[in-house]
């Protein structure tokens, strides 16, 4: 059987490749538990300091699994808790998750893309939500992490229509960190990703949690919630490396402690 999830390592950076070519990478039960099964892996490492999900050319993925769920009743939907179950171990991952998208990231691809931490676009990606035209909804996060990603009149345009963006508008719009030619769109990313992993994994997962409070919470409690992590990484060996390191005009080795 072919394995619908693909993992590698690069260094310190984790990778997970989507792996259904032949249905654009349409997410079912078995790549999703595949994905989380993956992050646990990566979380449980301490080598691996960032995580990178991809697909392939074409897609990144076009979507939940439609034969999968079509015939799918409230009572199923409910009691097996359909996505809440194994899709939001992207979003509970601690260290960074970038999505490096391609091709299609429609319906649950572009929410699946949108519970990572930022998203690389290749110059081919396109995004949308055309759940609308399947008698259903966004229902992995789109109606709510879109309008905090573009606003409430690109969220309300793309998912009431179905109309898609292209990479260029995502970068506008702020879906997107970065536009990279597709040929490079790996390669980039693993650069990226490297770099963050490089630095000390602690303060990595402090500055995680930190932006995240970002849309989850009043900038006061945001503020706050900052200000006492912030002095909590003083309690840090990174930091008291870090630092010294600038004084003495040398590299930092940071031990993750
Ligand atoms: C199951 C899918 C699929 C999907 C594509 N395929 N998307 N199978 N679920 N979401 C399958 C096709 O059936 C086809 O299989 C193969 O992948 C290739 O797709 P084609 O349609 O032949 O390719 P193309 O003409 O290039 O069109 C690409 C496409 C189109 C524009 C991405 O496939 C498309 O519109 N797909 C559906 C997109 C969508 O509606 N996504 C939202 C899903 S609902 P065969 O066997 O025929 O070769 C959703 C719910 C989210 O995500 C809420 C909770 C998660």
């Amino acid at each position: 059987m072919t394995q619908v999830v693909l993992t590698e390592v690069h260094g310190k950076v984790g990778l997970i490749r989507i792996n259904r070519p032949e249905a654009m990478n349409a997410l079912n039960n078995n790549v999703v538990d595949g994905i989380g099964a993956a992050i646990d892996t990566f979380e449980a490492d301490e080598n691996i300091g960032c995580i990178v999900i991809t697909g392939n050319e074409k897609a990144f993925a076009a979507g939940a699994d439609i034969g999968f769920m079509k015939d799918f009743d409230y009572m199923h939907a409910y009691k097996t808790d359909f996505i809440t179950r194994n899709w939001e171990r992207v979003k509970t991952a601690r260290k960074p998750v970038i999505a490096a998208v391609a091709g299609f990231a429609l319906g649950g691809g572009c929410e699946m893309a949108m519970m990572c931490d930022m998203i690389f676009a290749a110059d081919t990606a396109k995004f949308g939500q055309p759940e609308i035209r399947l008698g259903t909804m966004p229902g992995a996060g789109g109606t709510q992490r879109l309008p905090r990603a573009v606003g409430k009149a690109k969220a309300m345009d793309m998912c009431l229509t179905a109309r898609m963006m292209d990479a260029a508008e995502a970068e506008k719009s702020g879906l997107v960190a970065r536009v990279i030619p597709a040929d490079h769109l790996l390669e980039e990313t693993l650069k990226a990703a490297t770099t963050i992993a490089s630095f000390s994994l602690p303060v990595i997962m402090m500055i995680k949690e930190s932006v995240n409070r970002a849309y989850e919470s009043s900038l006061n409690e945001g503020l706050l919630f900052e200000r006492r992590v912030f002095h909590s990484a003083f309690a840090l060996e990174d930091q008291k490396e870090g630092m010294a390191a600038f004084v003495e005009k040398r590299k930092a080795v940071f031990k993750n402690r």
